[in-house]
């Protein structure tokens, strides 16, 4: 794989790019190209959209993560445990799409990994799983492609391998080995399962290589990228994100595209251009963590009253014995949701719940990626 990191490409401040995929969350990157946003009544039961924390314990050290910087005393770490997956087959069943992520590494607990991917698919559900490799093996993917992992999302912030040990602090050949890997199983079965993508968290450290990511994937027989704005946790982290210079940032995308469009892969990349987005999620997603809580959204992980939508907990769960709990039925169906759904049908920001008011979904501003979180030494 050459490793080249380039020059910001030329182009004149006269050539407008295509406009940006607009994405509906950071977690799940799925662009909603057109909102969709029906009455309650017109709701389905429960939502077409799951996504579960298999754990939220992490050993990397990825320099973005929010992890780093969370309040402990309301982030205690932990796995998924029986009650849990057992509470969340209704919720399997009605889904279409799963994903299996959170502010954790799922790799982290490969049984509990292993277990739900199984149960998702044996539910009917199309399963993604993102992580950033904290403990992915080849042994490891194999088990997750028996049990019928669909789609292996690898966190890649960079093309080459200084940038990735400096990022993510993971080498560019260990992210080689899992993508030849999930691509030699993918051959074995005669198939194209688990298909691979990235996600990118772009910044000004690694924008350069935004190019170069895209070529690795058309040699690694790579699907695609979704590219994502840093959300800065720190003050001194601030300057990091790319709409600090929007401008400036809008030829290496343009080179990207092109290059995407030349190789035939997919891309994804987050606007450069202020506009309010209407965030779907709260329509069609709900999200539950390891512990049985369960979020409307994927901005929900950190002390909800700041930043996210809390619903409740699934009943039985350790959540259980710290908030009301209430069937999948019943937290679908939360208040907070029900009041993020009318103020959005209706285009009212002051009727949102608070957290959605300044979310970074919503909000492609630098202001909004601004989230300072409690800094833990
Ligand atoms: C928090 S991680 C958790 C899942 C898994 N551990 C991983 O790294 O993919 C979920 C996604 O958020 C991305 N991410 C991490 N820090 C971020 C930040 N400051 N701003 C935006 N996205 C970030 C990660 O790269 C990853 O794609
Ligand atoms: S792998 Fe994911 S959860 Fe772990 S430190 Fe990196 S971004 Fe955070």
């Amino acid at each position: 794989m050459p490793q080249h990191v380039e020059e910001p490409p030329a182009s004149p401040p006269s050539q407008q790019p295509p406009p940006a995929a607009v994405y509906d969350g950071a977690v799940l990157g799925v662009p909603a190209t057109e909102a969709r946003l029906p009455d309650d009544a017109a709701l389905p039961s429960l939502p077409s959209r799951l996504q579960v924390e298999v754990t939220n314990r992490c050993h990397l050290g990825c320099e973005s993560c929010a992890r780093h910087h969370w309040e402990p005393a309301v982030n205690p770490v932990g796995d998924i445990g029986p009650a849990t997956l057992d509470q969340l087959q209704p919720l399997l069943e009605a889904a279409t799409e799963v994903t299996l992520g959170g502010y954790g590494d799922p790799t982290e607990a490969p049984d509990a990994l292993v277990e739900t991917v199984r149960r998702a698919k044996a539910a009917g559900s199309s399963v993604r799983l993102i992580t950033g490799g904290a403990k992915l093996n080849a042994p490891l993917l194999d088990r997750l492609a028996d049990a019928g992992l669909d789609r292996l999302v690898l966190s890649m912030d960079g093309a080459t391998d200084a940038t990735l040990r400096q990022l993510r602090g993971v080498s560019l050949r260990a992210y080689l080995g899992w993508i030849r890997a999930a691509r030699a199983l993918a051959d074995a079965r005669g198939g194209v399962r688990p298909l691979v993508q990235l996600n990118v968290v772009a910044q000004w450290a690694n924008i350069a290589e935004l190019p170069a990511l895209v070529d690795l994937c058309a040699d690694e027989g790579v699907a695609g990228l979704h590219v994502f704005h840093l959300k800065a946790y720190t003050p001194d982290t601030f300057d990091r994100c790319l709409l600090t210079e929007p401008e400036k940032a809008r030829p290496y995308f343009v080179e990207a595209r092109r290059r995407a469009m030349c190789r035939g892969v997919f891309l994804a990349l987050p606007t450069l251009d202020p506009s309010v987005q209407v965030c779907t999620q709260p329509f069609e997603h709900l999200f539950v963590r390891h512990d049985g809580s369960v979020r409307g959204c994927c901005s929900g992980l950190f002390e909800p009253a700041v930043h996210g939508l809390l619903a409740g907990a699934l009943p039985g769960t350790p959540a259980a014995a710290r908030m009301p709990d209430g069937t999948p039925e019943e937290l679908w169906r939360a208040p907070i949701l029900q009041q993020y759904r009318a103020a959005a049908r209706a285009g009212d920001d002051v009727r949102l719940p608070t957290p959605c008011r300044t979310c970074a979904f919503r909000l492609p501003t630098l202001a909004a990626h601004r989230r300072p979180l409690r800094v833990v030494s």
